[in-house]
């Protein structure tokens, strides 16, 4: 069977990325056809929109996409890029890949950080009686990706209704006299049926994967309304799962805790914020964003990319210098969604296996700076690194 798979490399180094893993899923035998689609920096200049609503259409159609990195700016750094016959037309800017997962409520994100044997990179500890060890990580992150502080409803100078809305709360006393003008709020929204979700999903994995606890990981002590929920839930729904172990933590105290013993932890679950935190915390431990990959899933469409972002530094690097495998890992993701988890499996192998060798490693790999001196002093380029990877499948 032939699949038709939405690739939307954006900006930057997603347009280097994205057909390095093209390159890798033909040579395991998987059968697609990949249709470009526009999406990013240069749209939102020149057609006011950086999420295309023909981009939106052939994602509603073909329901599987591949995404590479946008570049994001702030609101007024966006206007004034913005084509001039467009300026001052009521054109905001919105990140179009938070726009996707809002659009088709792309609400169950899942980043996996697992460390491979001989990565340079990855964490290591002192012992007690002053060896190191190196303990293997393999956490999976699952972030609420459509609400929270992420949905976006937000003021600075709200208006009055906002504001009148909010003075019925006590505890906006304490703003009472602050000038609108000198006021910006965001909100955090969560609800319940999203919190069910997402934990449900994380269970469902973790019983699935053999992981024997899932961690909720939030600030309920202070959170007590929004962080409040997804604990109680959790704990609903934990009941249904009687041989995974529910623990609880709070974000911050986990960002302690997974420096110390990360290997301690399984599957977690959190809002879309800590979410976003806690999963780049793994990732630093397994590597880093070279290696950091996820999967956006909904009902209906799912779309998968690499956590880093467009490293415009990097993007005009020719030979490319940067690492291929958060890509090829969230391709890997998109196999096991269609079914194909033998060729997954295949990949995933193969990438093990350069990195346990070590015979050939991008710049990040070899704690090198990332400049073109890099390849001088040894480092492997993009498409270096993913020739070895297709030799060794
Ligand atoms: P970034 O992830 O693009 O890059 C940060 C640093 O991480 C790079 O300078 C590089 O040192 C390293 N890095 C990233 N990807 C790498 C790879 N594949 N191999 C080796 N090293 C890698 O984040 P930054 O610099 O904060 O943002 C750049 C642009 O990307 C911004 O416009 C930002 O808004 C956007 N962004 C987009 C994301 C997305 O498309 N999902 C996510 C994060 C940032
Ligand atoms: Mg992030």
């Amino acid at each position: 069977m032939s699949r038709t798979i939405v690739s939307m490399p954006g900006d930057g180094i997603g347009k280097v990325v994205l057909p390095e893993a093209i390159r890798v899923l033909n040579a395991a035998g998987f059968n697609a056809e990949y249709i470009h689609a526009d999406i990013g920096w240069e749209f939102w200049c020149n057609e006011g929109n950086a999420l295309p609503q023909r981009t939106i259409d052939l994602l509603e159609k073909h329901k599987t996409g591949l995404f590479g990195a946008i570049t994001s700016k702030p609101k007024d750094a966006a206007a004034k890029e913005l084509h001039p016959s467009l300026k001052d037309k009521g054109f905001v800017y919105f990140s179009p890949i938070v726009g996707l997962r809002q659009h088709f409520n792309l609400d169950i994100c899942v980043r996996p950080c697992q460390s491979f044997k001989g990565n340079p990179l990855n964490f290591i500890r002192r012992t007690a009686n002053g060896d190191f060890e190196e303990p293997l990580v393999n956490a999976v992150i699952f972030r609420q990706n459509t609400e929270g502080l992420y949905a976006g409803v937000e003021w600075t100078n709200p208006p009055k209704q906002v504001r009148d809305a909010f003075e019925t709360h006590p505890k906006f006393k304490k703003f009472t006299n602050v000038p609108n003008d000198e006021l910006a709020i965001s909100t955090r929204i969560v609800s319940r049926s999203a919190c069910r979700r997402i934990i449900k999903a994380a269970f469902e994995y973790a019983k699935k994967f053999g992981y024997s606890n899932v961690t909720v990981c939030e600030k309920p002590n202070v959170l007590r309304e929004t962080s409040g929920m997804m604990v109680k839930e959790a704990r609903e729904i934990a009941k249904d799962f009687p041989d995974i172990d529910l623990w609880e933590t709070n974000i911050d105290a986990q960002m302690m805790w997974l420096t110390k013993n990360p290997e301690y932890y399984g599957v977690l679950v959190s809002e879309n914020m800590f979410g976003d935190i806690v999963s780049d915390g793994f990732a630093g431990l397994v590597g880093g964003l070279g290696f950091a990959c996820s999967a956006n899933i909904g009902d209906d469409v799912a779309v998968f990319e690499p956590t880093h972002g467009s490293a415009p530094k990097y993007a005009k690097l020719n030979p490319s210098i940067v690492n291929p495998v958060a890509m090829i890992l969230s391709a890997c993701m998109m196999l096991d969604y269609l079914g194909e988890e033998e060729k997954a499996t295949r990949i995933r192998k193969a990438i093990a296996k350069v990195i346990e060798e070590g015979n050939v490693r991008t710049y990040d790999m070899m704690k090198l700076r990332g400049s073109a001196e890099a390849i001088k002093k040894g480092a492997a380029t993009t498409q270096e690194m993913t020739d070895v990877i297709i030799a060794g499948l």
